[in-house]
């Protein structure tokens, strides 16, 4: 899928694939340097993360593992509550590993710092984040640091490269963000993971 693709209902580009994969490159270098002599386990957070991931995981030279937990956050509207469930957890045995949680985009923080704090109590020997986008409401998370980021975007809710507008627009190559008749002034279903 590409821009022309989505017609009218696309309203711009705002990060395009080649600064993506740019960098996705830095990312995995930096992670590669830091992560050296060391056997990582990346956690991917369905099913935003899936494109971030698959790029991620190819652009490093570490052999790293890859396992994936999805989760749903209770919320009213658009913001998410902090109340977490566990619609899939982890197959991997955590206990002594290091764990690198990969996101999409991190809003206000809370399913992100639930996560965190769940994988901490089983006793891993390091949990690091890693998000390709950050709105600027995640400034206010306090307990999480995000030790790698992509880019750090506005408030505009964004689709593509994995992120979804009700299910749809994953597959775009990019990060763009929807023309307000998509939207229909229904940001409900746009919260949705
Ligand atoms: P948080 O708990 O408020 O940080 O919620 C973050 C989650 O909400 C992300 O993992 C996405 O699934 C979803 N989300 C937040 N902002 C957007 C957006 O602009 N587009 C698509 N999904 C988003
Ligand atoms: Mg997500």
């Amino acid at each position: 899928m590409d821009a022309d693709d989505m017609g009218a209902d696309l309203k711009e580009v705002l990060i395009s694939e080649d600064r993506l994969r740019q960098r996705v490159g830095e990312l995995a270098a930096r992670i590669d340097a830091d992560y050296a002599g060391r056997d990582p386990l990346l956690v991917g957070v369905l099913k935003g993360a899936i494109m971030v991931m698959a790029d991620l995981a190819r652009a490093m030279h570490l052999p790293a593992q890859m396992d994936w937990m999805a989760v749903s956050s209770y919320g009213s509207g658009t913001q998410s509550s902090g109340v977490v469930r566990i619609l899939k957890d982890l197959d991997t045995d955590i206990s002594g590993r290091d764990v690198l949680v990969v996101e999409d985009i991190i809003d206000s923080g809370l399913t992100l710092s639930w996560l965190v704090g769940n994988l901490q109590s089983r006793g891993p020997a390091s949990v690091r984040v890693c998000a390709m986008l950050r709105k600027p409401g995640a400034a206010r998370m306090r307990d999480v640091e995000v030790a790698y980021t992509g880019f750090d975007i506005g408030d505009e809710f964004v689709i593509g490269y994995g992120l979804d507008y009700a299910e749809r627009y994953r597959n775009l190559p990019f990060i763009g963000t929807l023309a307000p008749h998509v939207y229909g002034g229904n940001r409900t279903e746009a919260g949705k993971r």
